[in-house]
């Protein structure tokens, strides 16, 4: 059975599908891998096209399927059985769908931009991983490489008792540029601070992704 890692965050824009596309794509070098975009707005199938047209092959070494309402959780069980992860990219809201999702994870993976509006409106989704009884972690997504609204942001997480990782991803073009050919950075820039990023957050979660 795969581990399933759901990347969740009611805030709209905070960085769920640009995780779930860069995690999918560095770790699809080594492992079988797939990702399941139960997001109306479809962007990781898109992603996924663009993949294909960008290395010409069928499958561009990973599994993209979507799915809506209560067929998420069959998904999630049919996807697990093929692969070693399934990452899986939700919407911004806690209907059913980013519920099923969240409830079939080993790991929710919770982005967040350092600001306070975002930190605000990050409340509901964890309460929905405690609620699910899920492992959960913070990423921290267009972070500054240092600063006070950066500390300010990790403080009050850690005053909250929300386990922060280590690793997070800086504001950087390198980001939507791999997006748009349907990559991950550490395939479209593997020299890259953001694919060096990239690499530090998977080392981070070994005890779940396991070793590259
Ligand atoms: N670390 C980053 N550096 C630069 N741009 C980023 C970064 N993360 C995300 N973005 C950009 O921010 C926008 C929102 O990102 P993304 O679509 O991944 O968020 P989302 O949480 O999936 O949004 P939605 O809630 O609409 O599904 C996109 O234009 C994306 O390219
Ligand atoms: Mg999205």
């Amino acid at each position: 059975m795969a581990i399933v890692v759901t990347v969740a965050q009611q805030k709209g824009g905070a960085g769920k599908t640009t995780l779930v596309a860069q995690l999918a794509a560095a770790l699809a070098a080594t492992r079988r891998v797939a990702a399941l975009d139960v997001d109306p707005q479809a962007s990781l199938v898109r992603w996924q096209a663009a993949r294909k047209a960008t290395l010409q092959a069928a499958a561009a070494g990973l599994t993209v399927t979507d799915c809506a309402g209560w067929r998420v959780g069959t998904e999630i069980s049919r996807l697990s059985r093929g692969h070693d992860l399934v990452f899986i990219d939700s919407p911004p809201h806690a209907e059913t769908e980013a519920r099923l999702a969240v409830r079939a994870a080993d790991l929710v993976l919770v982005p967040v931009q350092p600001s306070p509006l975002d930190l605000w409106a990050t409340g509901p989704t964890l309460a929905m991983a405690e609620a699910e009884r899920c492992s959960v972690r913070v990423v921290l997504n267009r972070a500054p490489a240092r600063g006070r609204l950066l500390d300010e942001t990790r403080a009050e997480l850690t005053r909250s008792g929300v386990p922060t990782l280590a690793a997070s991803l800086g504001n950087r073009s390198a980001y939507a540029a791999a997006m748009q050919r349907g990559l991950g950075v550490t395939e479209s820039a593997p020299k890259s601070v953001a694919a060096e990023e990239v690499r530090a957050l998977i080392a981070e979660l070994a005890d779940w992704l396991g070793t590259p």
